[in-house]
């Protein structure tokens, strides 16, 4: 291959960071697939207007299908958002054959299993390790690490945006808005925070480990949800009194077909290995039956710790394009899955 051709659906956040980390590790991308990797096309709202990156203007279109239909793009990257759109695009652009790298949380909690079936068919690639966790490459520690092992446990703190408010207000007594607020300027928390606070940003993202770890098809609609917004200065003050943090976890257990999973804010004792992962920080706690205890930790959200697993999941199409093979990327529920408390 002389060159692999990128095309980018959106250029916000993530979209800047993925075009910096292609800019600036080149060689390492070179030695990693033995070519150059182009960004062909980026799908802007906007075309002029200050961004955090320098583009070439030429490259930005408004229009969807020049990225789509351009027979010379390989890859789609979607860091974008948004659901029911995205989801037309994305199944677009699989027909069309091209491999697709994603870092929408909300769709693939949404409409994983059936995007990631359309891309079986199409025999094209469909990675999303960016749609949990940020930098932390726990998808694949689940899907390909963990593959052996039989998973009873995941245990998270999902959510930056959460996770910094929290401790702010705990650590520096700073009120719930004005940590918001900088969240938000620091690009953590999504454009409208209110599946971030609310738990819902935390439960698609449990939907998709759990559905991973334990090989069943886990829906949004099976996680029971409770967010932050009613967590007070003086609940955190007393937490602390007595030894204990709290933090939005999101929970999963297995016990042979039985599952439960939900997201809470949570009482941790402070000796709790996720009791000390502050900021915008995430970690995955995940026991496995041979393996024990694991934990996977680093930052979960912002512009380049979410573009480098983009631009990994690149990475991953790329070496299977030159090997001639695809897949890897697909979920086969395994288990048929018996909701504790719930009929089946
Ligand atoms: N708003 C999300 C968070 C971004 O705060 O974790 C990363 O998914």
């Amino acid at each position: 291959m002389e060159s692999i051709s990128v095309g980018i659906l959106g250029l916000g956040t993530v979209g800047s960071g993925v075009v910096k980390v292609i800019e600036n590790h080149q060689d390492k991308l070179f030695h990693q697939i033995g070519c150059p990797v182009e960004i062909k096309k980026a799908l802007v709202k906007e075309v002029n207007k200050t961004r955090d990156v320098e583009v070439d203007l030429s490259l930005l279109t408004q229009n969807p299908n020049d990225v789509l239909l351009d027979p010379e793009i390989d890859i789609v990257v979607e860091v974008m958002g948004s659901v029911e759109e995205t989801r037309g695009y994305l199944v677009q652009a699989l027909e069309q054959k091209k491999h697709v790298v994603t870092a929408n949380k909300d769709l693939m909690a949404v409409h994983g299993p059936e995007l990631l079936s359309i891309a079986e068919k199409n025999q094209c690639d469909l990675f999303y390790e960016a749609s949990v966790a940020g930098g932390i490459p726990i998808l694949r520690g689940l899907k390909d690490g963990l593959a052996s092992d039989r998973i009873t446990k995941i245990m998270g703190i999902v959510n930056g945006t959460t996770n910094f408010i929290l401790t702010k207000m705990s650590k520096e007594g700073r009120s719930y808005d004005d940590v918001l607020s900088e969240a938000q300027q620091l690009g953590f928390a999504e454009a409208d925070p209110t599946a971030d606070v609310g738990g819902l940003d935390s439960a698609r993202k449990m939907a998709i480990l759990s559905t991973l770890g334990f090989s069943m098809n886990i829906d949004l609609d099976d996680v029971q949800v409770e967010g932050i917004t009613e967590v007070t200065e003086e609940d955190l003050q007393y937490a602390e009194q007595f030894g204990y943090t709290m933090k939005l976890i999101g929970n999963a257990h297995r016990q042979g077909t039985k599952v439960e999973v939900n997201v809470e804010p949570t009482l941790l004792v402070n000796t709790h290995p996720l009791s000390s992962v502050d900021d915008e920080y995430n970690a995955v706690y995940v026991y496995g039956e041979a393996v024990g205890e694991t934990m996977f930790y680093g930052p979960g959200a912002g512009s380049l710790p979410t573009a480098t697993a983009v631009v990994s999941d690149m990475v991953g199409v790329m070496r299977n394009m030159r090997l001639g093979v695809n897949g890897n990327s697909s979920v086969i529920p395994e288990f048929p899955k018996q909701l504790k408390g719930k009929e089946e």
